[in-house]
């Protein structure tokens, strides 16, 4: 028995906006998103969801398909950038929501998208020490630039939890190795100042800074024992749009390969393009992306999976980038983790919408905005605002 990754549950926000409406309304040609940038819609989020309702449903997604399991978490982590309160974590909202037991650890762990990734080292080492209780590792985040910039297109939300114990290899969903790759590096290449509503990004410099990175981590990786890439049976990269996982794709056949790429598009539609479908519908969930791969890969290929090794770069803006391992075991063969349902419940919006459902979100960010009849979010939790400076959920 080894930690290991027993199951996931998504939730995804209300709301998809489909990128060609959105490319129509700025004036760009539409291909330059879907070619370009590679991404075909955006998560919304309704008036009424926030990081706390997606993270709990998520939580509780994955819960539901354990009778029994929430009694055993002893650790709840989660991994967001997306803070609702300078002291008080997420987590502690999730905690409540899941119905979680009091004999827990809660806290939320931030490092721009990485914060899930360094999460989940913790819990592993946590499910080690206590091979009779579980963890929980909630990866969630909304992906928020200005209206008319040049990253409004990479926008998105969503969130997955991670259900972790002791499980044979074969057993679990995905039984991580132990050896993984690091690379941190002080650059600016996106932030989110406590001053501002949306994020700085410097764009162009955030790809190049997410490639050294993933050189830097990959390399690390072989250093301390990791199998050659062209060894792993697919692979995961964080999407902030799925152009650059196609960018990473190339930087890592570039470093295994050298310069001749015969043989590098078919590799990628064999070994990335079936995780990185639904991140081209969902757009970037920041924290969540790189695991809402993995859970499209587990629905898109189901039995095909068991036994395959999985390798993972996870990166996070600031920077820490870390390339990651592991096998997919007999429950990833099940391919059900809920995601085909969060897709379908989802409603289109149109652009005037998606601007009034921001303003709106934004709006619900104030003391005195609670309603106790908000209604709205559609999902199982609702944000219902702020009262003498306490966020209310149902
Ligand atoms: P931009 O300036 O609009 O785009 O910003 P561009 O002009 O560079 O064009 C983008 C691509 O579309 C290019 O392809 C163009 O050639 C192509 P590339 O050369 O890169 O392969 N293109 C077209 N294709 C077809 N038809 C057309 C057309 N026109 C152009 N007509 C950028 C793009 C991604 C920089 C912007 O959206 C942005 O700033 N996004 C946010 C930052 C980001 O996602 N950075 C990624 C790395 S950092 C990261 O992943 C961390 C992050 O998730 C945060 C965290 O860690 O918390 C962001």
């Amino acid at each position: 028995m080894k930690p290991a990754v027993l199951d996931l549950g998504v939730a995804l926000p209300r709301y998809a906006l489909d990128l060609c409406d959105l490319a129509s309304a700025r004036g760009v040609d539409p291909a330059k998103y879907a070619s370009g940038l590679g991404g075909v819609a955006m998560g919304v989020p309704a008036p009424g969801e926030d990081t706390v309702t997606m993270a709990a449903s998520a939580a509780a997604s994955v819960l539901d398909r354990h009778p029994g399991a929430a009694a055993d978490v002893g650790l709840c982590i989660v991994g967001t950038e997306s803070a609702t309160d300078r002291a008080r974590p997420i987590a502690i909202e999730v905690h409540a929501l899941a119905g979680l037991p009091a004999e827990c650890s809660v806290f939320d762990v931030k490092h721009a998208c990485y914060g899930a990734t360094a999460g989940l080292h913790m819990a592993f080492l946590w499910v080690a020490a206590n091979p009779s209780r579980k963890a929980l590792v909630v990866a969630a985040d909304i992906a928020r630039y200005g209206i008319g910039s040049a990253a409004e297109p990479t926008q998105g939300a969503g969130a997955v939890a991670l259900l972790l114990g002791m499980a044979d290899e074969d057993e679990a969903l995905f039984a991580p190795w132990p050896m993984t790759g690091t690379h941190a590096a002080p650059v600016h290449d996106f932030w989110q100042p406590p001053y501002l509503r949306e994020a700085v990004v410097r764009g162009r410099y955030s790809i190049e800074c997410y490639l050294d990175s993933l050189a830097g981590a990959y390399a690390a990786w072989l250093r301390n024992g990791g199998l050659v890439e062209g060894s792993l049976d697919r692979l995961l990269f964080h999407s902030p749009f799925p152009g650059m996982a196609r960018k990473a794709h190339a930087r890592l056949w570039e470093l295994s390969r050298g310069a001749d790429a015969s043989g590098a598009a078919d590799d990628f539609a064999r070994r990335v393009a079936p995780g990185l479908a639904v991140n081209a519908g969902v757009g970037n969930c920041y924290a969540a992306a790189v695991y809402l791969s993995l859970a499209g890969l587990v629905e898109a290929e189901g039995a095909s999976l068991q036994g395959l090794c999985l390798g993972g770069f996870s990166y996070g803006s600031g920077s820490c980038g870390e390339f990651f391992g592991g096998r997919f075991g007999r429950r990833a063969a099940a391919g059900r983790v809920g995601l085909a349902e969060a897709l379908a419940a989802r409603e289109p919006i149109d652009v005037a919408g998606y601007e009034r459902a921001r303003a709106e979100c934004e709006a619900l960010e104030h003391d005195g905005s609670f309603r106790e009849d908000r209604t709205g979010a559609g999902g199982r939790f609702t944000f219902l605002g702020i009262r003498d400076h306490v966020r209310v959920y149902r």
